[in-house]
């Protein structure tokens, strides 16, 4: 696939969501077919090579990519040109651009991205979420329970990711207890290049509380033991505004509290 990966950073993410990416795409297509309607506006949080981006516009949807890598957003680009597909593909950090608010009937956050948000940012994200999201729109993450690699015993240890055409070598580096970070470090063996790759420990309830304080979890689809599509809705009204409105109509409860 052209562009090559040229970093060690671009190595560690064209192979966790590029290859192989298309039988996940294909696990996943019945679930969107159902939530997926003809022109439905979908936002694809974090695409990455835009692989859900184009599904979604092959179920009829009206979609926006955004990503903060131009690795992935070129690769996007050049597949979307390839494919004659009318996807835009956004450049952005999550976090800091400006989604439009009320605007989309479904927003996504697939290939447990959420691991690689701090808990701080992950609320905010969610937040933002909530405001891009129409009335009764819906929002689906997958993510994959952090927890399970530790009682499985896959750390720490030292595998080999790759031989060819260059050895790399994954490395558990460190668990970061007070913000649930595990780092592990990447090396390229010929140019001795190393990256430490964070990711923050995620378990279902977490995942659920998260978005669960913003949004009303709807479905939750178990993959595998580990790995879980939840599909939350945005109420056609805030989740919590009873006191307020009771508070107009009867004093009585503002002394009470
Ligand atoms: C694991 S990949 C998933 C890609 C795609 N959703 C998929 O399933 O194939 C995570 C992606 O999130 C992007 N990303 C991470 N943090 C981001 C941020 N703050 N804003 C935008 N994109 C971000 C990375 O560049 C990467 O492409």
């Amino acid at each position: 696939m052209d562009p090559k990966p040229i970093t060690l950073y671009e190595w560690i993410i064209e192979r966790f969501t590029v290859a192989g990416r298309a039988e996940f795409v294909e696990q996943l297509a019945t679930t969107f077919e159902q939530l997926v309607e003809p022109q439905a506006r979908v936002l694809d949080l974090c695409c990455g090579a835009g692989p859900f981006s184009f599904l979604f516009e092959r179920l009829g949807a009206e979609v926006t990519g955004l990503d903060n890598a131009p690795f992935m957003i070129d690769l996007a680009r050049q597949e979307a040109g390839r494919r004659g597909s009318s996807i835009e593909f956004v450049l952005a950090d999550v976090l800091e651009h400006d989604l439009r608010s009320q605007h989309y009937d479904l927003v996504t956050f697939i290939g447990n991205t959420v691991s690689d948000f701090p808990l701080e940012a992950a609320v905010r994200l969610v937040e933002k979420v909530e405001t891009a999201l129409r009335p009764g729109g819906r929002f689906v993450i997958h993510y994959i329970d952090g927890a399970y690699a530790f009682i499985e015993g896959s750390y720490p240890k030292e595998e080999d990711e790759q031989l060819e055409p260059v050895k790399i070598t994954r490395r558990f580096k460190t668990y970061r207890a007070e913000d649930s970070a595990i780092v592990e470090t990447y090396r390229n063996e010929s140019t001795h290049e190393e990256y430490d790759y964070t990711s923050y420990l995620y378990t279902a309830p977490m995942v659920r509380r998260i978005v669960g304080a913003r949004l009303a979890l709807e479905q939750s689809i178990r993959l595998s033991e580990r790995s879980f599509v939840d599909v939350f809705r945005n109420p056609a009204a805030p989740l919590r505004p009873v006191r307020q409105a009771a508070r107009g109509t009867r004093p009585r409860d503002q002394a009470n509290g």
